[in-house]
């Protein structure tokens, strides 16, 4: 294959976004846009990616310093084709360049492959509008062969009328690019260098034009606004839950469902309404997800229940399980199969084994619990001296009476009960009932105060 050397121009502005951020940073499904045209951009294996930026100075290199791509500064911006310009030395001239934009996120990797189909032509990624304001139009002659674009600003009323746009996405074999773009000229109504102008250089010289349509208008629908950022949010919302329910999982409404990363589901999965899914999330078999939870980084083994309005973060999860409603599993929470977490449950980096049960009302943080526990209600580990964080350890077979407080580090050895109420500072002997708690007395005759006659 051709080598493929990848543009993505994102010097704009972005006005109307009405942000001190550069629009490329704010975020579609949990990632900022130019992520998404990132991650598209790595999954066809170019030589080289190459960012154009400007407004916002160094904020979107710092922003996407992760990413394997070489940047190049734009300043001032004069145009779509002077934004090309300035990433071509970094290009080298064999093979196809590829032009995405950074405020077009969602073009599937599927539909470039087919804009770099050919090697020697220049390939435009075009679409059909009911409404084509102000996108360029693609002009074609009697035989329907592309002759060049115009921006809308300089159409005439007869070309104003043409419905087929171009959407800046475009493929041309680099060399012939690069001869292209010096000799761009900025005499139009908006006096900058127009990248859509190499289209009529490329029709001069013989160069085959042809274009390529997208499978989803989405897929070319750019970013200018609030307004269109949440659209683009929902029509690719929208069309995740399409993939997911195509896959055999049960959305109960695809119109209340968020993904903002990977969500992998296995068979018969089930989720409720109002549920965010972010990073990467690992659904087993026949796992349901209650209305309006969070799940984020985690994974969930097969037949687990998660129960409304409960919060998971970074939590390895057994199978079988049942947890919420109103649970919350801060990061480092793994716990064996048929493990219950009730309501107003707090786990943070705690390990509870197969079948132990926390129902009700507790702060689990930095505790190893074995198998068959019984945490009472209220029950809540003191980890935190101020300074320093220490383990609980709760060996298998222990029941903890309700209202406890386990003050770390501290260990609770195999089969012992603790009394309700009890505050436990010192390791606890197994098979034995510990209990710290005050004696209960009563005061035989005492008289409850009563309240004065309110003055006048
Ligand atoms: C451009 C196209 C138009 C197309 C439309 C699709 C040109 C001349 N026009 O118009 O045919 O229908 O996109 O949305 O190419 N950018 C830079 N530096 C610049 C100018 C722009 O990096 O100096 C970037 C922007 O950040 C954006 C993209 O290029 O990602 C397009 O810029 P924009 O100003 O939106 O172009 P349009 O005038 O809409
Ligand atoms: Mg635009």
């Amino acid at each position: 294959m051709n080598p493929l050397n990848i543009i993505i121009l994102a010097a704009g502005k972005g006005t109307r976004m009405c942000s001190d951020r550069p629009k490329v940073l704010h975020a579609l499904a949990g990632r900022p846009l130019l992520q998404h045209v990132l991650d598209t951009a790595a999954t066809l294996a170019p030589q080289k990616i190459c960012v154009v930026y400007g407004h916002g100075g160094d904020a979107v290199p710092q922003a996407m310093a992760q990413f394997d791509a070489a940047f190049a500064l734009q300043e001032p911006q004069l145009g779509t084709g002077h934004a090309v310009q300035q990433a071509l030395p970094q290009l080298a001239d064999d093979g196809l360049a590829l032009v995405l934009y950074g405020d077009v996120p969602l073009t599937q990797p599927a539909t470039l492959r087919r804009l770099l189909d050919h090697s020697d032509a220049l390939t435009l990624l075009t679409v059909n509008l009911d409404n084509p304001a102000g996108y360029g139009r693609i002009v074609r002659d009697a035989n329907g062969r592309i002759t060049r674009i115009v921006e809308e600003k300089d159409a005439t009323p007869d070309e104003r009328a043409i419905r087929e746009v171009n959407t800046g996405i475009l493929a041309a074999p680099t060399h012939l690019l690069r001869g292209w773009l010096q000799q761009l000229r900025n005499d139009n109504a908006q006096g900058e260098y127009y990248l859509t102008d190499i289209v009529a250089m490329a029709v001069a010289q013989g160069v085959e034009v042809r274009a390529v349509h997208p499978a989803h208008e989405w897929e070319v629908q750019g970013v200018n606004s609030r307004v269109q950022m949440a659209e683009l949010e929902r029509a690719w919302q929208g069309e995740l839950a399409h993939r997911l329910m195509t896959q055999g999982v049960a959305l109960i409404d695809p119109a209340r469902i968020d993904i903002r990363g990977t969500l992998t589901c296995g068979r018969d999965v089930e989720i409720d309404v109002g549920c965010i899914f972010e990073g990467d999330v690992t659904l087993g078999d026949n796992v349901k997800i209650g209305a309006y939870s969070i799940v984020r980084d985690s994974r969930i083994a097969a037949a687990t229940r998660i129960e409304p309005y409960s919060h998971i973060e970074q939590a390895d999860i057994g199978a079988n399980c049942r947890i919420g409603p109103y649970a919350r599993l801060r990061p480092g929470t793994a716990l064996g199969d048929e493990v219950h977490v009730g309501n107003f449950v707090e786990v943070k980096n705690s390990n509870i084994a197969a079948h132990s049960k926390a129902n009700h009302l507790s702060y689990i943080g930095d505790a190893d619990i074995g198998s068959r526990v019984n945490i009472g209600a209220g029950t809540i580990t003191c980890n935190y001296d101020g300074a320093n964080k220490h383990r609980t350890v709760i060996e298998d077979d222990v029941f903890v009476g309700s209202d406890t407080q386990i003050v770390a580090p501290v260990t609770i050895k195999k089969g012992a009960t603790i009394g309700a109420g009890s505050t436990i500072t010192r390791d606890t002997p197994e098979d034995a009932l510990t209990l710290s708690r005050s004696k209960q007395m009563s005061i035989p005759g005492w008289v409850r105060p009563v309240k004065g006659k309110k003055k006048d």
